[in-house]
């Protein structure tokens, strides 16, 4: 027998509550905690669970957040990672906001949209609810809830603020709880200004912003009532131990083979307990895991008396969700009862910094590294890369070893770097991207006066004039700075300005089919799978799959090949590509595919392939036009316009080195390189983006100078539709 208010549909528990009061009296917002303790499930199999709960730092104020809850429209938290924000919080509010009898939702954003199904199972699993019914999630590409029934959402932050311009009030929510707000991703930091301005619009919508960091002045100033006042706070003590920092003596000439040697060295060397390592990205994550593993095997065949076993597990955040699992798994256990106890390794992303708690970590490695994207305006180009993380960063990876008992955070760094060479805190995402979408979304939600925007941190005005240069080069906006019927059906999509263009004109191309393939393969993450200890064979396969001068058309073959082959299971391992990325990819073409019938484009292809494989790279310069670079001596290419200069990266197909070549991304490792590259004519960019390469307004260079020649060649070259594909023959022609 339950009172759970929110069990009371369940068809064994529909007799029993029905006989009882259902929502025992509950007064939305005005429920104390009492009633909620008293309301928490009861059957044996979630006590257990429970008492855990019970023990969360979160859960000791839930007065007190009740009470603040109910008296303010709008709150901040902060509370130390692990405190319980994530899971306990929205479960607070759904009890005292009763959602489900108003038919709105509590909605809880994360940055990370496998972080928010994951907090979503868990939560579901707490609430003793099916996943996707009462508890659902909500990511990009994925719906897991049930209209009607959902009650608490857990979704992605970028996903909200999509919905947020199809319903600028956001009606369906009662609750909007901001998570991890310390991220400042750029959804976040938007949604942020939009909230406080529907706050004066709706003020039965309750908002709540939570954070992991002390600096939460910050957004108690931005969401005070007026210039003086400040937003409430709640502050929900930290509990860890002590945690002794180490750092090197001299700087290490190599983090990676620093972190191996560390975590070797606290297997042998320390106490029992488990290792958190950070590194940058997937690869080098999955390569550290090998070596550990590898040594730390070697080390116990050794000295099987006094080397325990370990384990080695990735984290980050393209990991299948049942893989990320693992991190919650115990300790190997000894071999022998009297042998030496066993250890595991997390190596993670900066995922595990604040948005995951891996209770029982001891020992932080930290190289104090990670992968950031860096956006410079004045070219307009973004890149990847590995940077030093901030000090605010430091101290929260050093945090994550006290949670159990007094830990230890190795910094692979000197003690003055630390000092001297680390920004206080991290720069947040909107001062360091591209904004060309989110401009196109401000803008269809009709805000046009972007400078004087409420920003939490306004970014450079630089960075604004580039994105609405960008869009007015593919006619999303017009001069004046106002969005145009194309750009409305743009923003449509959730996906980058380029991208969306391209595939709005392919239609009139006779490619759409092809164009849609595309922009899912470069939606999902790397399909390609390179094993280090299996490299020539990974490449002899991909040599199969090429379609010579492509990139882009290699990725529509590589599709068509995984749809043949779906029902074969080994497909996909043996031509070494990723199952399921192509699985990833199948889901968003459907998505897209969908977007695209409701707005009425069609979806069709030629048939001829040599004439559709030329449309298809046609299409390609109809939304990726910026992004061109021409043959600058023996090997190099030079991008056109900022003249920098480029190589092919080692993974591209093109052998023969052709004069055009459009890319899909500019990426910084050892030098500059362009990646995912298809070989285009010259003219096609005079005919179909006319109005950038306008030769009278072009810097001079070897470039100008190759367009000059083409252009002579070809006459004047006409006929273009600024607004997406090329006008018809029939147009030419008058
Ligand atoms: O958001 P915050 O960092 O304050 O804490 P949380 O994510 O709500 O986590 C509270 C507790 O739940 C931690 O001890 C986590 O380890 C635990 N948890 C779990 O065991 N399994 C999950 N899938 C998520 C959280
Ligand atoms: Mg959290």
């Amino acid at each position: 027998m339950t009172d759970n208010p929110y069990l009371a549909h369940r068809k064994d528990l529909k007799k029993a509550s029905s006989s009882s009061q259902p929502l025992l009296g509950f007064i939305p917002r005005k429920v104390k905690g009492e009633q909620v303790r008293k309301a928490l499930p009861h059957t044996a199999q979630y006590r257990k669970i429970l008492e855990a709960r019970k023990k969360l730092p979160v859960f000791a104020q839930m007065d007190e957040f009740l009470a603040m809850f109910s008296h303010n429209q709008i709150i901040v938290m902060v509370g130390e990672t692990g405190s319980g924000k994530t899971t306990q919080i929205p479960q607070f509010v759904a009890f005292s906001d009763l959602p489900h009898t108003k038919g709105k939702l509590v909605a809880c954003t994360q940055p990370w949209r496998d972080i928010a199904i994951s907090m979503a199972k868990r939560v579901a699993e707490e609430m003793d609810v099916d996943l996707g019914c009462e508890v659902g999630y909500s990511v990009r590409f994925e719906d897991m809830t049930e209209p009607g029934k959902t009650f608490l959402q857990y979704m992605a932050d970028d996903t909200l603020l999509r919905e947020a311009m199809n319903d600028p009030n956001l009606t369906r929510y009662s609750t909007i709880i901001l998570d991890e707000a310390h991220e400042r991703t750029l959804a976040t930091d938007i949604l942020m200004a939009l909230l406080k301005d529907l706050a004066k619009r709706r003020a039965d919508l309750k908002i709540i912003i939570m954070s992991a960091t002390l600096d939460a002045l910050k957004f108690q100033k931005y969401f005070g009532l007026s210039k003086k006042s400040t937003a409430p706070l709640l502050k929900v003590p930290g509990r860890t131990y002590p945690i002794e920092v180490f750092y090197t003596q001299e700087p290490e000439p190599d983090y990676f083979e620093a972190v191996i040697k560390t975590v070797l060295m606290i297997h042998r060397a320390e106490d029992p307990g488990d290792i958190l390592v950070f590194l940058t990205g997937e690869e080098e994550i999955e390569d550290a895991c090998k070596k550990i593993k590898l040594e730390a095997d070697d080390m116990v065949n050794q000295n099987p008396d006094s080397v325990g076993p370990l384990v080695c597990i990735p984290l980050y955040p393209s990991l299948p969700p049942q893989q990320q699992q693992r991190i919650f798994d115990p300790a190997p256990s000894t071999v022998s009862p009297s042998g030496p106890p066993g250890r595991k390794v997390v190596v993670s992303t900066n995922i595990a910094e604040t948005s995951l708690t891996i209770d029982g970590i001891v020992y932080v490695v930290d190289p104090g590294f990670s992968k950031q994207q860096v956006y410079n305006p004045r070219i307009g180009v973004m890149f990847i890369l590995v940077t030093p993380i901030s000090k605010a960063s430091a101290q929260q990876r050093a945090g994550r070893a006290g949670r159990t008992r007094p830990g230890k955070c190795f910094r692979l760094y000197t003690e003055k770097d630390f000092i001297r060479e680390l920004e206080e805190q991290t720069y947040p995402e909107i001062l360091r991207c591209n904004l060309s979408i989110t401009v196109l979304e401000l803008l269809k939600l009709g805000i046009k006066d972007l400078i004087r925007f409420d920003f939490v941190d306004a970014p450079s005005a630089e960075t604004l004039m580039r994105a609405l240069a960008l869009l007015n080069d593919l006619a999303a906006i017009d001069d004046e700075g106002n969005i145009t019927a194309l750009g409305r059906t743009m923003a449509e999509f959730p996906l980058d300005p380029q991208l969306s263009k391209m595939l709005i004109a392919s239609p009139e191309l006779k490619c759409s089919n092809e164009i849609l393939t595309i922009t899912a393969m470069l939606s999902v993450s790397n399909i390609w799978v390179r094993p280090a200890n299996a490299q020539r064979e990974a490449d002899e396969a991909k040599a199969l799959l090429l379609v010579p001068g492509s990139d882009h058309l290699t990725l529509i073959n590589v599709f068509n090949q995984y749809l043949q082959h779906k029902y074969d299971k080994n497909w996909a391992w043996q031509n070494y590509v990723s199952g399921r990325a192509l699985a990833q990819a199948e889901n968003v073409r459907d998505q897209l595919q969908r977007t695209m019938e409701r707005l009425g484009i069609d979806v069709v292809s030629l048939s001829g392939r040599k004439e559709l494989y030329q449309n298809v790279r046609k299409a390609l310069v109809i939304g990726f036009f910026m992004q061109v670079a021409h043959k600058d001596g023996k090997t190099g290419y030079c991008t056109v316009k900022d003249g920098q200069s480029v190589a092919l990266h080692p993974s591209c197909c093109l052998i023969s080195q052709p004069e055009w070549v459009l890319f899909n991304e500019f990426i910084l490792t050892t030098r500059p390189y362009i990646r995912t590259n298809t070989d285009i004519r010259g003219e096609w960019l005079l005919e179909l983006a006319s109005h950038y390469y306008d030769l009278s307004s072009f810097p001079d260079s070897g470039t100008k100078r190759a367009l000059q020649r083409i252009a002579k060649r070809n006459g004047k070259p006409g006929g273009i539709s600024r607004g997406g594909a090329p006008a018809s023959r029939k147009q030419r022609k008058r």
